[in-house]
């Protein structure tokens, strides 16, 4: 059966492990050499797209990167349909959609037909599983090593936090979430990353939330799709930023970590950001070397099929 990467926790404890291995490969396979790679964006993106590219060219591949009015998902045409169309000629679809369900429905086109070809979750208003592996790669890289390590998430329970804290509750990292109320994960989010073995607590003041991290990190207050809802945010979210203030109540070894973009004087300080504490910029390029771990798993899933050799006429059904 072909694996899609719709949630982080599509992948298991030794799954993931594997991909943060596959990410660190100082010589990776060719696995996509002369096949393409459709990386769809509905939203914008700067370091996922790429970071994308660049790793699909690195495993020997093209990248295609599509706007997402250009396909027109349930405009133009189904999102059945975009998915059908792009693995006629790609190795893997990758998108960043604004509803999570559409990439539900493009993997379950894909499986249905018999196709073959993964879906990844290039970010979705539900998760952000790229980042959450490139995530965990960069503490490790750090600190040697995850098990037992301390993040704390100030800020929302946003995609990237509901990755990193199921990513968190595969790896034996635990993760001290500080929120305001009504902005904090579902107890259905924090259930779920119990059941995966993760230790999660859930804090109402900043401070609470930070005092025994190994590493403290926050994303923007208001996500993309939730434009409407700044003015509310800005005020919900005071008390929530993690400036030089708020750092004081952490281990004065606590790395500070961002998946930007970043809104200095909101959700971080440009004082903060611009630290020696601050990892952001090789967390940013780690987004890179993870999207290559996740494509090499992805694709040399099972038997890996070899490389279609040219313009072999298809039914469309084969394994690629
Ligand atoms: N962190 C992240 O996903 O950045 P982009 O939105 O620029 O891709
Ligand atoms: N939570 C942010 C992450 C951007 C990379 C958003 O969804 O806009």
């Amino acid at each position: 059966v072909t694996r899609h990467l719709l949630s982080v926790a599509d992948l298991s404890a030794v799954d993931l492990e594997a991909v943060l291995d596959l990410a660190e490969l100082p010589e990776p396979p060719p696995v996509l050499r002369g096949r393409g790679a459709a990386l769809v964006f509905e939203h914008p993106s700067a370091r996922t797209r790429n970071a994308a590219e660049l790793a699909v060219v690195q495993l020997g591949g093209h990248p295609v990167a599509i706007r997402g009015e250009e396909v027109g998902i349930d405009r133009r045409e189904t999102a059945e349909d975009v998915a059908r169309t792009l693995a006629c000629f790609h190795a893997v679809v990758a998108a960043r959609v604004a509803a999570h369900g559409t990439l539900e429905r493009m993997a379950a086109a894909l499986d249905a037909g018999g196709v073959g070809v993964p879906v990844l979750n290039l970010l979705s208003e539900r998760e952000h599983p790229t980042q959450a592996v490139a995530d965990l790669l960069t503490i490790r890289q750090h600190l040697g090593g995850l098990a037992g390590r301390v993040v704390a998430y100030i800020g929302d329970g946003n995609n990237v936090c509901r990755s990193l804290v199921l990513a968190a509750a595969l790896a034996g990292v635990a993760i001290h979430v500080g929120s305001p109320p009504g902005y904090g994960l579902s107890p259905a989010d924090l259930r779920r990353a119990e059941e995966l073995g993760g230790s999660v607590r859930c804090h109402a003041v900043a401070a609470d939330a930070v005092r025994e991290a190994d590493v403290v990190y926050t994303d923007v207050w208001t996500s993309m799709g939730q434009d409407s809802e700044r003015g509310a945010r800005l005020s919900a979210f005071r008390g929530f930023s993690v400036d030089g203030e708020l750092l004081d109540a952490a281990p004065p070894h606590a790395l500070v970590m961002h998946c930007l973009p970043a809104h200095r004087g909101e959700e971080i300080s440009a004082e903060v950001l611009e630290s020696r504490r601050s990892v952001v910029w090789q967390q940013a390029e780690n987004r890179m070397h993870a999207l290559r771990g996740i494509l090499l798993f992805l694709l040399r899933q099972g038997d890996p099929a070899p490389a279609r050799g040219g313009p072999a006429p298809s039914d469309g059904r084969e394994e690629r």
